[in-house]
C-alpha cells in the first residue's frame, strides 16, 4: 500500500511519517520511506538511518531529470532500486528524491516529476508499504505527485490555516478519486474538540497529543523510536485498510 502524507508546513508530516514507519518496522513489516521534500533534511534522523544520497543523482542530477524520467520502466520492483541510493535499517528502506542545496540552483519541479513517476511505478509486494513524506503545502498535489498513491493522510495541527488547507487537499483527493483521512496532531482536549467540529470527523483516524518526548527528540535530531498508543491504533487502522484493499 502506498501512503501519501500531506498537510500544512510544520503540521507534523515528517514526525508522523517517521512514527508510522517505526511502528510498522517493529511489527516486522517491510516499509519503503520516501522523502520527497526538496528542502528539509530531518526525516532520515527521525528514522534513525544514515543520510541517503540524492536519488536524482542516479539519473544524472536535477538538470536532466525531465528527460531521464521519461525513460523509466512501467514497473520497478523494490529489489531493483540501486542499493547505493538507499539507507537501510531492519525492515526500513529510505529513499530521498533530492534536495536543493545551492543558491540560484533553480526550481524543484524536476524532483517533483521524479517523485510522481517513482510513486506511480514502484511495484510493491502485497505486504509492503510505501510512506511518502512530502514538502509543505499543496504544490506536490498540484503537480500530481500523489497520483500513484493509494491513500492520502492529511495532517492537521491546531490552526485555522490547517483547517483551510485540509479542505483544499481533501477536495483535490476527491477530484482524483483518492481515499483520504485526517490525522489531528499536537492537540489537547480543547483543540481536538474545535478541530473535530471543523472537519468531517468521520474521516479523522487519529488524534496525536502534543507530546514532550516527540518535541525533545526532534529538537535533538534523535530517532523517533518509541511506542505511542495513538500511533499503534493508527497503524492498526492502516493494516486493516490494507487487508481490505
Ligand atoms: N505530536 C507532537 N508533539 C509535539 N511536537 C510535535 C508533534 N508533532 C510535531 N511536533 C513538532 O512540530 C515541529 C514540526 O514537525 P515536523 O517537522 O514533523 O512537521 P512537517 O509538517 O514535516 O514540517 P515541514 O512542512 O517543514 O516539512 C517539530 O519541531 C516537531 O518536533
Ligand atoms: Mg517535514
Amino acid at each position: 500500500m502506498k501512503i501519501f502524507i500531506s498537510g500544512k508546513g510544520g503540521s507534523g508530516k515528517s514526525t508522523i511519517s517517521a512514527l508510522i514507519v517505526k511502528d510498522l518496522n517493529r511489527r516486522g513489516v517491510k516499509v519503503l520511506a520516501v522523502d520527497t521534500d526538496e528542502s528539509n533534511y530531518g526525516f532520515y534522523s527521525q528514522l534513525g538511518v544514515e543520510k541517503p544520497a540524492d536519488f536524482m543523482n542516479y539519473f544524472g542530477g536535477r538538470k536532466v531529470l525531465f528527460d531521464q524520467v521519461k525513460n523509466l520502466p512501467d514497473k520497478w520492483k523494490l529489489n531493483d532500486i540501486p542499493e547505493a541510493y538507499m539507507s537501510k535499517k531492519e525492515n526500513i528502506k529510505l529513499l530521498s528524491m533530492g534536495k536543493i542545496t545551492n543558491f540560484g540552483e533553480g526550481c524543484a519541479c524536476p524532483i517533483n516529476v521524479l517523485s510522481s513517476k517513482f510513486i506511480e511505478i514502484i511495484d510493491l509486494k502485497k505486504d509492503e508499504y510505501l510512506i511518502a513524506d512530502t514538502d509543505a503545502g499543496i504544490e506536490h498535489l498540484g503537480r500530481g505527485v500523489d497520483k500513484g498513491c493509494d491513500i492520502i493522510l492529511i495532517i492537521l495541527d491546531p490552526s485555522q490555516e490547517s483547517i483551510r488547507l485540509s479542505d483544499k487537499i481533501s477536495g483535490m483527493a476527491k477530484s482524483i478519486n483518492k481515499d483520504y483521512y485526517y490525522i489531528l496532531n499536537r492537540i489537547d482536549e480543547e483543540t481536538k474538540k474545535i478541530l473535530l467540529e471543523s472537519v468531517d470527523n468521520k474521516k479523522v483516524i487519529a488524534s496525536i497529543p502534543d507530546n514532550r518526548k516527540i518535541a525533545r527528540a526532534n529538537l535533538k535530531g534523535e530517532e523517533l523510536d518509541f511506542e505511542l498508543e495513538e500511533i499503534e491504533k493508527l497503524v492498526n487502522f492502516l493494516e486493516e485498510y490494507k487487508n481490505n484493499f
